[in-house]
């Protein structure tokens, strides 16, 4: 079956090396997959002030995330945590209170930096973030990408055929995931 990912780019950067990332998971995924990016740049600042009544744009982000089946978070590292603007985007979209869009929505999680440590902190900080918002996370496999300037062309080529390899297959390991989620608990639940 079909299987619709929306793809969250964390980084708001012209240059991101996150969308060369996102861009190569979208040609490496299985045919199973249908991939669309979700964007939350015209997001404004969260308050619950606007509980009683989200702008247009914030309900149009809860009703992106509402009709896939998984979300895809490919993020920077920014001082050891995820960037702001995407933390800002899950707040949002977690409220309001009883109706959080993330709940029993299978999620995985990567990044690329020019650091050794490719994003793992990050990741880990955002996994505890999605583990509150009740999204079941593909634990395995963790890909923490280290970037080397022309490792992605800007239509998300890898030029690493190691890495290409390894990509593939965390994206066929992801389609395997939400199957076997969406096997546990069907959707709707
Ligand atoms: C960074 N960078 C960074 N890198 C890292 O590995 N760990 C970190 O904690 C940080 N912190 C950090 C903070 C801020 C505010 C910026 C702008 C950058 C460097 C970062 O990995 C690099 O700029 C990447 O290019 C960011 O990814 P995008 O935005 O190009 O996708």
């Amino acid at each position: 079956t079909k299987h619709k990912v929306g793809y969250l780019i964390g980084s708001l950067a012209t240059a991101s090396i996150n969308r060369k990332l996102a861009k190569a998971l979208v040609r490496l995924a299985p045919p199973e997959l249908e991939m669309d990016e979700i964007s939350f740049r015209e997001l404004p600042l969260y308050s619950y002030d606007y509980d009683a009544d989200f702008p247009p744009v914030a309900k149009a982000f809860k009703a992106a995330i509402a009709a896939v089946d998984a979300v895809l978070f490919v993020t920077p590292e920014y001082n050891r945590s995820i960037p702001g603007a995407l933390k800002n985007a899950i707040d949002w979209a977690s409220r309001p209170y009883g109706s959080n869009s993330f709940t029993r929505k299978p999620s995985a999680v990567i990044g690329t930096s020019p650091g050794a440590i490719g994003t793992a902190i990050a990741q880990q900080s955002l996994r505890s973030v999605l583990g509150f918002c009740n999204s079941p996370q593909m634990n395995a496999p963790e890909a923490y990408i280290q970037f080397r300037p022309g490792l992605i062309t800007d239509d998300g080529e890898v030029t690493d055929p190691t890495v290409e390899e390894f990509l593939r297959n965390y994206m066929t390991e992801f389609e395997a995931f939400i199957t076997r989620v969406y096997m546990a608990l069907p959707k709707g639940t």
